[in-house]
């Protein structure tokens, strides 16, 4: 995820591309660049850290005159945060330069084809690809070449470009990626939400999938991919500037539920190719991966958590021995560890000091193997580790991860097919399920979080809630113990994970008249198990909600209130029944109150012990 801004008309450009950009640092704030042209000349400026730096290395813009330009905040992907990545990325006279947001899926296989040709690269990105593609295609029509690049490019984009021989017009193109075209008293402008247009203009212009915008000061255009001219309508946008922020949500938490689908898929997506999982970036060989004999998933929170959830995938399909630690005991307990172990560090901003002290104990023993599942491109833990394997949630806000979490389970589903894949512990045939399941997975989410209104009947009715439980076996505990993280945390409710089974050994005294409890009941093989564990409670006077798969109506005749999640293979249901988890701790503290996106005491990157 990453913010892009493009002006074209009769102001000077650079100052409101950094004004846009600063609306739009929430998409990605880890360096930024902007491109203007005053007609001779196209000239960049970059910098490392958050926009602040550039406003000042470009004295607020006056260092780049000119009235038509791009700019971008940038949130890594491919390649660290320097100068060197940042964008905007020009081709090798400088004559075209673009800005980019989106993963572009096949560039290596674009960057081979065009180093093949002459072509060389001064960044790690994906997006210079593209600059060197519509140098390629570019024969003097900007609007034929950008076509061309989209019909070779794939994966998701949103692209702001300018030609040095075109002085007057500006280009924008979309997939997947959100781009919008905004028209202003002095001009016209580019975005990627309209919280960074709002100041200039309320009329707006949604650039769908595959369309070009070609923008001059006074006209704007648009085409399809089959050049066909595109009559469009503006909208009217009604939002305030700090909604438009927040994609119209009230809160970044509430948001970014909302984007887990995108992220999902977005992780999943360059992992699969023609019905393998693929995972490059792992740098081990099928030899590496079959030697290995044990591994360690170590987190905090609720990367934590997905731990746990992953050692019963890992164990189920690929039948290697897993241990999950949290991160502040693991660097203190002398871990045995030796060279066919597999040390697996989980962290969202990949800076939390327990989780990188950890990673540096497993390095101390020799031949250990260590892996980061990472969301933060280029962070301590991205670096430190012997290889990387990216979530691409894009920039979390809200204090309580919500898309990093979902990313972080997708990714291990997809290690552990790859493991069971190389082992032999699944067959052809399993695995061509799984991965079709896998690949379901953001539609089914989306389907659930439509279901969103029920919930905030229900979460209005505990928001008075002292204390509450969550239980669950083998995933479902998984699922219970993030369900349980959630609430607390926002809502500041009490509330305990139990392993259902376990609570009779103690807890259950805590059950009274009308304690909720929320039952998570996924698992077929242990349903019959949980629900005994629910009538155990419900005969204490608790009022239970349950959260199982469609088709279970039985549920109904035990359980009070019942969440249904769309069916999918065992090994994922935590990425489907945490979603309404999410949603239900959302509207507790909403409806207390509280402050959903900044919890009191919390911190979005725990970097100290
Ligand atoms: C809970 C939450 C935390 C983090 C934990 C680890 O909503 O966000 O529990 O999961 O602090 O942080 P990372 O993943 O950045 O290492």
């Amino acid at each position: 995820m990453c913010g892009i801004v493009g002006y074209i008309g009769t102001e000077q450009a650079a100052p409101i591309l950094l004004d846009g950009l600063e609306k739009l640092e929430y998409r990605g704030y880890d360096s930024a660049g902007l491109a203007v042209y005053d007609g001779q000349e196209i000239q960049v400026m970059k910098s490392v850290g958050r926009l602040q730096v550039l406003h000042e290395l470009s004295h607020g813009g006056e260092k780049l005159p000119g009235t038509l330009g791009i700019g971008h905040t940038r949130w890594a992907t491919h390649g660290s945060p320097n100068n060197e990545n940042a964008h905007p990325h020009f081709n090798k006279d400088k004559s075209i330069v673009v800005v980019h947001n989106g993963i572009i899926e096949n560039y290596m296989k674009l960057r081979k084809l065009l180093l093949a040709r002459g072509y060389e690269f001064v960044s790690e990105t994906d997006t210079e690809v593209i600059a060197h593609l519509l140098d390629y295609y570019y024969k003097g029509d900007p609007l034929e070449a950008v076509l061309k690049v989209m019909q070779r490019v794939e994966g998701s984009y949103a692209f702001g470009i300018l030609f040095r021989e075109h002085p007057d017009e500006l280009y924008a193109v979309r997939k997947d990626s959100p781009l919008i075209v905004g028209k202003c008293g002095h001009g016209n402008i580019i975005a990627s939400d309209v919280s960074a247009v709002l100041k200039y203009t309320r009329d707006v212009y949604f650039i769908q999938n595959e369309e070009v915008a070609k923008l001059t000061k006074d006209e704007i255009h648009f085409y399809n991919i089959d050049c066909e001219e595109l009559e469009k309508e503006s909208t009217r946008i009604e939002w305030d500037v700090n909604a438009a922020e927040k994609g119209g949500y009230a809160h970044f938490m509430f948001k970014e539920i909302h984007e887990q689908p995108k992220a999902v898929r977005d992780t999943i997506s360059p992992r699969i190719r023609d019905g393998k999982i693929v995972i490059e970036e792992l740098g081990m060989s099928e030899e590496e991966l079959a030697a290995v004999r044990k591994i360690y998933i170590v987190a905090c929170g609720s990367a934590y958590h997905v731990g746990v959830a992953g050692k019963y995938v890992i164990e189920g399909m690929a039948r290697i021995p897993v241990e999950v630690d949290l991160a502040s005991e693991f660097r203190y307990r002398r871990p045995i560890l030796d060279e066919n172990t597999l040390v697996i560090i989980i962290s969202q901003s990949g800076e939390t000091a327990d989780s990188l002290a950890a990673l540096r104990e497993a390095k101390r023993h020799s031949g250990v193997t260590v892996l980061g599942i990472v969301n933060v491109v280029g962070s301590s833990i991205a670096r430190e580790a012997d290889h990387v394997m990216y979530t691409w949630a894009g920039p979390e806000i809200a204090v309580a991860t919500t898309k990093a979490y979902s990313t972080q389970l997708v990714a291990l589903y997809l290690l552990a097919m790859r493991f069971a894949g190389v082992r032999g512990t699944i067959g052809e045939e399993e695995m061509a399920d799984l991965i079709r399941d896998l690949q379901k997975l953001p539609d089914q989410i989306e389907m659930v979080l439509a279901n969103k209104e029920r919930l905030q009947r229900f979460a209005n009715r505990y928001a008075a809630a002292k204390s509450v439980f969550f239980i669950g076996r083998g995933i479902d505990y998984a699922i219970s113990l993030e369900g349980s993280l959630k609430l607390k945390e926002i809502s500041y409710i009490h509330s305990e994970a139990y392993a259902a089974g376990e609570l009779k050994h103690g807890t259950i005294s805590l059950i009274e008249e009308g304690t909720l409890v929320a039952a998570i009941m996924t698992q077929e093989e242990l349903y019959k198990k949980t629900l005994s564990n629910v009538v155990e409670v419900k005969s204490r006077g608790a009022f239970v909600m349950a959260v199982t798969n469609l088709g279970h109506t039985d549920c109904e005749k035990t359980a009070d209130y019942v969440i249904y999640i769309p069916k999918t293979n065992p090994y994922f249901t935590d990425s489907l029944a945490v979603i309404p988890l999410q949603i239900f701790a959302y509207y507790v503290a909403l409806a207390k109150g509280c402050d959903v996106d900044k919890p009191r005491n919390l911190a979005k990157s725990v970097t100290v012990e």
